[in-house]
Parts: C-alpha cells; sequence; structure tokens
C-alpha cells in the first residue's frame, strides 16, 4: 500500500512515498524555507504558510515521478495535524484532504513529534520497542517512554525554551544567523573546551524535566564582558563551544537518569538538535559505558520531513486505523501533546 505524507508543520515542505507492504521508502522531496526566512532572524509564519501553497503540489508531482507512479497509485494520506504554526499546518491538511477526497482514499491527521520520535525506525538497523526517546526540536525538549506505536508515557519536559530554540537563540547574541544549531556547532569547533564555562540548568533538579533560558541569559551576560566592541571571532567560538558542552552535558545526564529509571536499554534521539555531532559523540560515549545503546535517525531524517509522517501514517493504518473519507471537515492541532496520543 502506498502511503502518501506531507509535512508542512514549520519552515520546511517535506513530501514522502512509502510502501508499507514493501517497508520501503520509495521517495521524498523536501524544500527548506530557511534561506526565506533568514533575512528576518526566524521563521516568520504568514510567509511560511504562503510558501508551503507553492511548494506542496510541485513537492507531490515530483515524489510521484522519482517514484514512478501515477497519482492514482496512493492508497492512503498521512499529513501533519500538529503541534506547529496554524496557518502552515492548514496548508498541508487542505491539500490532503483534497488529493484524499479525489482518489476517494483515507487521510490521516500525524502528530509531528510522533513522526520525529519513530523517525530512527526508518534505518536499516531499527530499535526495538521498548524505548527512551529524546526528542530534542526547535519547539520542543522531552524524554518520552515509548512502549509501542501510540504508547507514549511523558517522562520529563523543558519548564522553558526548547533545546533547539537554545541554539537558535545563543546564535543570535552571537551574530550567526538562523537555525543556529549548525552554526554555532560549526564555531565550537574551534573554541577551547573550558574557557566558557556555562551552567548546567537543572542538572541536579531530581526529576527528567529541564530549563534552558537562565543558558541563554548567562551567554548574553558572557557577550557582554566583552563591552562595547563585543567578542572577537575567538571569544565567540569559546562561547559558542561552552554553550554546546553545557546543553549536551544536561541532555546526556537526563537520558541517563530515563534509562535509568524506566530500566531500558535503548535510547532514541530525534529532531532537529538530534543532528548536533556533540550529542552523538557524546551519548555514544556515555551509553556504551552503561551497556546501553543509543539509536539516531539518519541525519537527513532528524530534521523536518515528509517520510517520517509518511511512516507514522503507515504504521498506525497497518494497526488498523481507518483514517477519515477525505469528505470531512478538518482541523489542525497547533497545541497538541504527543502524551494525548492512543492506537
Ligand atoms: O526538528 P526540527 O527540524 O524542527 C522542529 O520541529 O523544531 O528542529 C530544528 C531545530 C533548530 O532549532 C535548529 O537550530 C536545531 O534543530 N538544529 C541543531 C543542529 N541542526 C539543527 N541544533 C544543534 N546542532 C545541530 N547540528
Ligand atoms: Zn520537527
Amino acid at each position: 500500500m502506498l502511503v502518501l505524507g506531507i509535512e508542512t508543520s514549520c519552515d520546511e515542505s517535506g513530501v514522502a512515498l512509502y510502501d508499507s507492504s514493501e517497508r520501503r521508502l520509495l521517495a521524498h522531496a523536501l524544500h527548506s524555507q530557511i534561506a526565506m526566512h533568514q533575512d528576518y532572524g526566524g521563521v516568520v509564519p504568514e510567509l511560511a504558510s504562503r510558501d508551503h501553497i507553492r511548494r506542496v503540489l510541485p513537492l507531490i508531482d515530483d515524489v510521484l515521478a522519482k517514484a514512478r507512479q501515477p497519482v492514482r497509485a496512493i492508497a492512503a494520506i498521512g499529513y501533519t495535524e500538529g503541534p506547529g504554526l496554524a496557518g502552515a499546518l492548514l496548508v498541508g491538511a487542505g491539500i490532503a484532504h483534497g488529493l484524499a477526497m479525489s482518489l476517494a482514499c483515507p487521510v490521516l491527521g500525524i502528530h509531528h513529534l510522533e513522526g520525529h520520535l519513530l523517525s530512527p525506525l526508518l534505518s536499516e538497523d531499527p530499535p526495538e520497542f521498548p524505548f527512551v526517546a529524546l526528542l530534542v526540536s526547535g519547539g520542543h525538549t522531552q524524554l518520552m517512554h515509548v512502549r509501542a506505536v501510540g504508547r507514549y508515557e511523558l517522562l520529563g519536559e523543558t519548564l522553558d525554551d526548547a533545546a533547539g530554540e537554545a541554539f537558535d537563540k545563543t546564535a543570535q547574541l552571537l551574530g550567526l544567523g538562523y537555525p543556529g544549531g549548525p552554526q554555532i556547532a560549526r564555531l565550537a569547533q574551534s573554541g577551547i573546551a573550558g574557557s566558557v564555562t556555562l551552567p548546567r540548568p537543572m542538572l541536579r533538579s531530581g526529576n527528567l524535566d529541564f530549563s534552558f533560558s537562565g543558558l541563554k541569559t548567562a551567554v548574553m551576560t558572557a557577550v557582554k564582558r566583552h563591552g562595547m566592541a563585543g567578542p572577537t571571532e575567538k571569544a565567540k567560538a569559546d562561547i559558542a563551544r561552552g554553550f554546546e558542552d553545557a546543553i549536551v552535558d544536561v541532555l546526556v545526564a537526563k537520558s541517563l537518569a530515563a534509562l535509568q529509571l524506566t530500566g531500558l536499554t535503548r535510547l532514541v534521539v530525534a529532531g532537529g538538535v538530534g543532528a548536533n555531532s556533540r550529542l552523538r559523540g557524546a551519548l555514544i560515549a556515555a551509553l556504551e559505558a552503561r551497556d546501553a545503546r543509543v539509536f539516531f535517525p539518519e541525519l537527513v531524517w532528524c530534521t523536518d520531513n515528509g517520510a517520517m509522517i509518511a511512516f507514522a501514517a503507515a504504521l498506525r493504518f497497518e494497526a488498523g486505523e481507518k483514517g477519515e473519507a477525505g469528505a470531512h471537515p478538518f482541523g489542525v492541532r497547533p497545541r497538541w501533546p504527543l502524551s494525548e496520543l492512543s492506537l
């Protein structure tokens, strides 16, 4: 059965075609709006919605052409129903329901974070259930106990900024562009570890919650120390390194604590910050030392994409979800706790 996935929750239009009978991704296509938003230092929701309108149909054509499939071969559709930007979500929802109506096929709204946390299952060597998932994206930082598809228990989450948001805001303070994660990571490579020490928020809080807004304030203080002239390139690199080390330490410590609490030995990392190589290296080393294993989605599936949505929809259809016929009125859920999901 061919399942079309459509992702439009934020600044990436992603489309993919997944063959659930063959368990194989046939094709995917992505348009990133990063260049368009860069001038504004962050995502402008209205511009995002309008660009999704321009991109999604050509991306669907592209995916069908790559997979050498006619549009009528689509047997079911999954789209991101939330959480995300309301206008951007509505574009994907409208196209998915319109297409489903014309094809008389079922259509299913997918939780964006479920897409992220199941994305490591797309890899050659997927983790088995149950596992702990560390979801670290631009909008969310959560630790979940994942028992099966649709069975997610929230173990801890950020009380304020998300990890990706902290990267983005720190990048802004250092005069780097958007998105901040990759730029901080690049700059931190030439920074000297330990030359700038920043706080590790909530490291010893005794629970699995996070807080990153204080870290951003600490970066601001470190920048201000350099007076009107601002930090030199070298000083910026040291701050970037200090920031990255602090955030990685907290994410690793809380992930280990989550494994200990649940008694599990598999950790799955998902979301854009999962692309960070220092985080990857630190998690691999820390878990190896404890006879546990960490799984990452392939880099291309770390950030937003259509494949994770097609895949999550395929698993839900396979598990018996019927979806809706396209004629239904539809809505989106810009705010939608992952722990409300079931199957
Ligand atoms: O999952 P994602 O693509 O979108 C959301 O659902 O939010 O995550 C985007 C976030 C951004 O905050 C970006 O700065 C961060 O992921 N990110 C990184 C890296 N690549 C992307 N953060 C740290 N290191 C990276 N290499
Ligand atoms: Zn995302």
